[in-house]
């Protein structure tokens, strides 16, 4: 089937987040008398907010009421936000800029689709916004991947077909999601971690859409 869409997962994909979500967690954790590793935290990518507690609470071994979880999810997103205030042009991943602007100049529709409930105010802050046609983010979806509900709902927003779909994905979780959406999926970063990926590249500077679009022919 002819790709009409492409889909793109946002921290670690689009902008180099994921270390953030990272930073602002540990520093929880740590708040909370225990730490994590970055294996660990590969676990946590691209899951929502509440699901990354939860886990994160699990291997603390640490129990809090749902009143607590609320003030300690709020107090990691403030951590993260001080961050990604800071964001600029310049945060954004080698080559993103040019892959997304060739691929709008292909004719192929652009759609976000991210677990985070501060991606619109990411795009704001680094200029992009523009080049996406639609945002399927963590404030549209019930599921958090690797439900494939966020693709689905991209796919759906760009009324393409899933099968014309490709998925940009950096998460274990995301790749999952994209395969159970019926989507090729392109992981972003290591072989060795994102094993379910139908190919893998270190970032989107690697290859144009085009290559992309040659190597499922
Ligand atoms: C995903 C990240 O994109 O968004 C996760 O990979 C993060 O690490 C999730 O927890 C939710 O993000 P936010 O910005 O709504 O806390
Ligand atoms: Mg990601």
């Amino acid at each position: 089937m002819k790709i009409r869409a492409f889909l793109f997962d946002l921290d670690g994909v689009i902008v180099d987040t994921a270390v953030f979500h990272y930073k602002a967690w540990r520093k929880l954790c740590n708040t909370l008398g225990f730490d994590i590793d970055e294996e660990f935290n590969e676990t946590l990518k691209g899951i929502s907010r509440m699901d990354s507690l939860e886990a994160i609470l699990k291997h603390g071994k640490v129990i809090l009421s749902q009143e607590e979880k609320e003030k300690y999810a709020k107090i990691k997103n403030d951590w993260y936000l001080e961050l990604v205030n800071k964001m600029t042009e310049n945060d954004i991943l080698p080559g993103v800029k040019n892959f997304l602007e060739e691929s709008r100049a292909l004719g192929i529709k652009i759609a976000l689709g991210s677990a985070s409930k501060n991606a619109s105010l990411i795009l704001e802050k680094t200029g992009i916004l523009p080049l996406f046609d639609k945002l399927v983010d963590g404030n549209h979806v019930n599921k958090s991947k690797p439900d494939p509900e966020v693709f689905l709902k991209g796919a759906q927003a760009l009324d393409v077909e899933n099968e014309e779909c490709i998925v940009f994905e950096d998460a274990f979780a995301g790749v999952q999601a994209a395969k159970a959406a019926n989507m090729f999926a392109v992981g972003i970063g290591k072989k060795e971690v994102l094993c379910n990926a139908d190919f893998v590249i270190a970032g989107l500077h690697e290859l144009s859409p085009n290559d992309i679009l040659m190597r499922l022919n």
